[in-house]
């Protein structure tokens, strides 16, 4: 499959169908990654542009330093952007190949699980504002997601589990019993990986493309983000905690909304108590205080899946059972938390 999905790429890179070629890399991937995509593809001529990797630096001022590049080199509708790197890249790349000249064409070849298993496919590329996730983007799919397991060799431990709190949310979204929770936590997450990278984009493919623009079914995506996100972003203001990859809130995300869901939809207590347990098993818990949990209830008011002032939830009746667009109390928002740090 990996030898097939490369000499399909050689063969539109050779093709003379792009005026010109840029490849966009941070200083890991440029350093783990470069030469082997190289080698891979056989690509001579293109322009390399060497961005720093981090959260913090996924904003419109990396964005200049992309589009400045493209000036420098002459880039016109015709030439094409490789992303290769973690989600991060993926997202901010194609933006900036998005936005640039109304659009050039890009390419995602993810080199983070997570990227692997959700970033690089779905067509959402932006970038933080002023603290807030993914608060400027848009929506436009790339020409091609190259899956190549291979980069993740250099992947440190801490961000290859990273990867699967996205892994967590795309097995409690489906119904298929030898992909939900239950079978996944029953692989070897290291062995397995190929497996999983082919199964779980699957999930996420599948329900992107019956609802790109997510006006409905592409919601349920968003299980674990709308708190997840918001402790992200509080990690970064923050001199109380340490900062957070989006793994790490994520996974934050999904105990405190499953304890949401099991109060207000009656979801099992067996299985969030059986999830609780096995996500905590790669995931260190993070201690908050009364004013950390009042805080970040600030920062979910102004997410952008909510509309006005209300929040909107991605809430479970079981595994594979989603229910979108369900308003909770602030109550039970705090409620959660305290499930999460076991007071309760
Ligand atoms: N667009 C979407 O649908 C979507 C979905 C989920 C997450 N995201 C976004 O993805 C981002 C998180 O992505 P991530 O976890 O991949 O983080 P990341 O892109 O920051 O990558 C993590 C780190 O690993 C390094 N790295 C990448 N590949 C490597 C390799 N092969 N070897 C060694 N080091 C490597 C990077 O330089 C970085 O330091 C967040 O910004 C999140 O909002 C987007």
């Amino acid at each position: 499959m990996k030898i097939d999905q490369y000499s399909s790429l050689k063969e539109k890179l050779t093709s003379n169908k792009f005026s010109s070629i840029f490849i966009l890399v941070d200083e890991n991937t440029n350093k783990f990654c470069f030469d082997s995509f190289i080698e891979k593809t056989k690509i001579k001529q293109f322009n390399k542009i060497i961005i720093n990797s981090g959260e913090e630096n996924k904003n419109i001022d990396t964005c200049l330093v992309i589009w400045d590049k493209f000036n420098t080199h002459k880039a016109d509708r015709k030439s094409l952007l490789i992303n290769l790197g973690g989600g991060v890249l993926t997202d901010m790349g194609g933006f900036a190949a998005s936005t640039y000249l109304r659009g050039i064409s890009f390419i995602n070849i993810p080199t983070t699980l997570l990227g692997m298993v959700d970033a690089a496919h779905g067509g959402k590329t932006g970038i933080d504002f002023k603290l807030l996730k993914n608060q400027i983007g848009i929506f436009n799919d790339p020409s091609e997601v190259i899956l190549d397991s291979d980069y993740l060799k250099t992947l440190s431990k801490e961000e290859f589990l990273n990867g699967y709190a996205e892994v967590f949310k795309h097995s409690l979204l489906t119904d298929k019993e030898d992909l939900n929770f239950n079978s996944l936590i029953e692989l070897d997450f290291y062995k397995d990986v190929g497996y999983i990278i082919d199964k779980y984009s699957k999930i996420k493919k599948e329900i992107v493309e019956s609802d790109k623009f997510e006006s409905n079914l592409r919601k349920i995506l968003n299980l674990g983000h709308t708190i997840g996100h918001a402790v992200e972003s509080y990690s970064f203001k923050s001199s109380e905690i340490n900062e957070l990859k989006h793994g790490e809130a994520i996974t934050i995300g999904l105990i405190t909304e499953l304890y949401i869901s099991h109060k207000h939809l009656n979801f099992p207590l067996s299985d969030l108590e059986n999830i609780k347990k096995n996500v905590l098993k790669y995931f260190k818990k993070v201690d908050f205080s009364d004013k950390d949990i009042q805080e970040i209830h600030d920062l979910m008011i102004y997410d952008k899946k909510n509309d006005g002032s209300k929040i909107n939830f991605v809430l479970l009746k079981a595994i594979g059972e989603p229910f979108i667009d369900q308003e909770i109390t602030k109550e039970l928002f705090e409620e959660s938390f305290k499930f999460y740090s076991n007071s309760l």
